[in-house]
């Protein structure tokens, strides 16, 4: 099957062609126009995804040497996300799958951070997932194919959304998961203990206290001190961050006694919790599964590859789906 996907769930615009098990395609418009306000404003989101939609999907088909013709099925995130951004998206395939008479797979964005494991990994059930996105923490059992049970998930910040606010702080540029990631490589994970909410105990996760606890070490500090140890500062904030997640993560494959552990979401791009889970699964001698980073953050293969799947494992969805903002337990 060769499946279009579609993704505008946030501030990337993306396409991608799947087929047969090979990503074709992946295109992803990033929009800059964000940086300047230190995070995503959503009406100019759906804007920026409105303007670029069609050529990003255009590029796909091109690049991916198919014609619509060829293709037979439309996969786009239905949510979670940005209603506005969604239904850019939304609207987008299904007008594509009525002019082109195609069916439409609704695909879930969460899982499709997941489901991005299986373009490079085989695909293997029952598995732990720890997946870590700017508006996403979750620790997921997964049985079988969309049998999934939430173990733990955050009960404040997601983690990526902690990078950003606290890179914010450090009055580093939006996303500043990435950036601190990078600072961090030549910096001291020791230099200062930052607090490790919730780490003794359970599955869920907490990060609103760490970024608190940075906003008064930094005021007490003073702002010469913070830029002469950023490096220090970033590595010590990673490493707290990172423990939490790599220890719950721990605690929830030791309790399953599953053989296989997936990362998955724009956070498992971040090279302190890649190696930190790498140890995990040498230790515990389990199978990793861990995307390439240019499936970690949003793309639209994951939407491709998450909808070959879903229409293996059920029927195609009607053009009637609605968008949802949230998921339930959010
Ligand atoms: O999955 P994603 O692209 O979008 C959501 O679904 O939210 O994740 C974006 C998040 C942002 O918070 C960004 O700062 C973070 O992932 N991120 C990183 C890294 N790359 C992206 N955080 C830490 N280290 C990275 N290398
Ligand atoms: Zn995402």
């Amino acid at each position: 099957m060769n499946i279009l996907g579609i993704e505008s769930s946030c501030d990337e615009t993306a396409a991608s062609v799947y087929s047969g098990g090979k990503i074709l395609s992946n295109i992803i418009a990033s929009q800059a126009i964000h940086e300047q306000f230190g995070g995503v404003v959503p009406e100019l989101a759906s804007r920026a995804h409105h303007k670029t939609i069609w050529q990003t999907v255009s590029q796909a088909i091109k690049e991916a040497s198919v014609t619509m013709d060829q293709i037979d099925a439309i996969a786009v995130a239905q949510g979670p996300g940005l209603m506005g951004s969604l239904l850019v998206g939304l609207s987008f395939a299904k007008g594509l799958a009525i002019s082109h008479d195609k069916p439409l797979i609704g695909v879930n964005h969460i899982d499709a951070h997941m489901y991005a494991n299986f373009i490079e990994h085989k695909e293997v059930y029952p598995f732990i997932a720890l997946i870590v996105s700017g508006g996403h923490t979750r620790l997921v059992q997964v049985i079988k194919p969309f049998n999934h049970k939430v173990l733990g998930q955050t009960r404040d910040d997601a983690a990526g959304e902690a990078f950003d606010k606290i890179g914010k702080i450090l009055n580093l540029s939006y996303p500043a998961g990435p950036v601190m990631d990078k600072l961090s490589q030549t910096g001291d994970p020791d230099f200062h203990s930052f607090p490790r909410s919730m780490i003794n105990k359970g599955l869920d996760f907490s990060f609103s206290g760490l970024k608190t606890s940075v906003l008064y070490y930094t005021q007490e500090k003073g702002e010469k001190f913070v830029q002469q140890n950023l490096n220090d500062i970033c590595a010590s904030v990673s490493a707290a961050i990172t423990d939490v997640l790599a220890t719950k993560l721990k605690r929830a494959v030791i309790s399953n006694n599953y053989p296989h552990m997936m990362l998955a979401g724009g956070v498992s791009a971040n090279s302190m919790l890649r190696e930190k889970v790498q140890i995990l699964a040498a230790e515990q001698e389990l199978n990793l599964m861990i995307p390439s980073i240019r499936y970690c953050t949003d793309n639209a293969a994951m939407i491709a590859v998450t909808g070959a799947i879903k229409a293996r494992e059920f029927s195609f969805d009607s053009l009637n789906i609605k968008p949802f903002a949230r998921m339930s337990g959010d």
